[in-house]
């Protein structure tokens, strides 16, 4: 018998859990593979876990995932019918920024995620999640549009915005990221 998504999810964790194709493992509490919805239509991409990520092996728990959490709600969107992971799934140290290589030999494990949850709509969150599929585009220009790709044979809606981090730090962002949701709730409508 195949696999079910849900099963082939818990394989792409137990591979994850496991990886030692770059250092951070070593530093890493927990591995932080990405939790949710194995056939969710919604899904949201984030850089890499942070402290409290690292601490429960869970994505978007600290301050940034309490933000998500009201920006979902501002949507009427549950974390019960998205799938949420991240570029990197284990905590670069200080929360520094993911670099090239790591992002290299990490992200298979988001395309397999990918490949096995087919979401409709993909949500951006951050440059780093951003230019996974826009390489070399910026996100103060493309966030908040609708960008209809086709992705490794996949049909796609990718919506980029700001990292929630950004708008912790930043009213202006904050205004974008809320303004940027408002968009993403009409497109869900329709
Ligand atoms: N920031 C991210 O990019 N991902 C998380 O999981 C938490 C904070």
């Amino acid at each position: 018998m195949p696999l079910s998504p849900g099963q082939q999810l818990e394989y792409i964790a137990y591979l994850v859990k496991n990886c030692q194709k770059c250092p951070l493992y070593k530093s890493a509490t927990n591995p932080v593979p990405g939790t949710g919805n194995p056939q969710a239509k919604i899904m949201f991409i984030g850089e890499a876990p942070g402290f409290y990520e690292d601490q429960q092996g869970l994505p978007f728990v600290g301050n940034s995932g309490k933000l998500l959490d009201k920006l979902l709600d501002t949507i009427q969107v549950s974390r019960s019918e998205v799938f949420i992971g991240n570029i990197l799934k284990h905590r670069p140290p200080q929360n520094r920024d993911p670099l090239p290589e790591e992002i290299k030999v990490c992200t298979p494990y988001l395309k397999a995620q990918l490949k096995i949850i087919k979401p409709k709509v993909v949500i951006t969150l951050g440059r780093f999640a951003l230019d996974y599929f826009f390489p070399n585009e910026s996100i103060s220009r493309l966030h908040g549009q609708i960008k209809e790709i086709v992705w490794q044979d996949l049909p796609l809606t990718i919506i980029p915005v700001y990292h929630p981090s950004a708008g912790l730090r930043n009213g202006a962002m904050l205004k974008a990221l809320q303004n940027d949701f408002l968009t993403i709730g009409r497109f869900l409508k329709n």
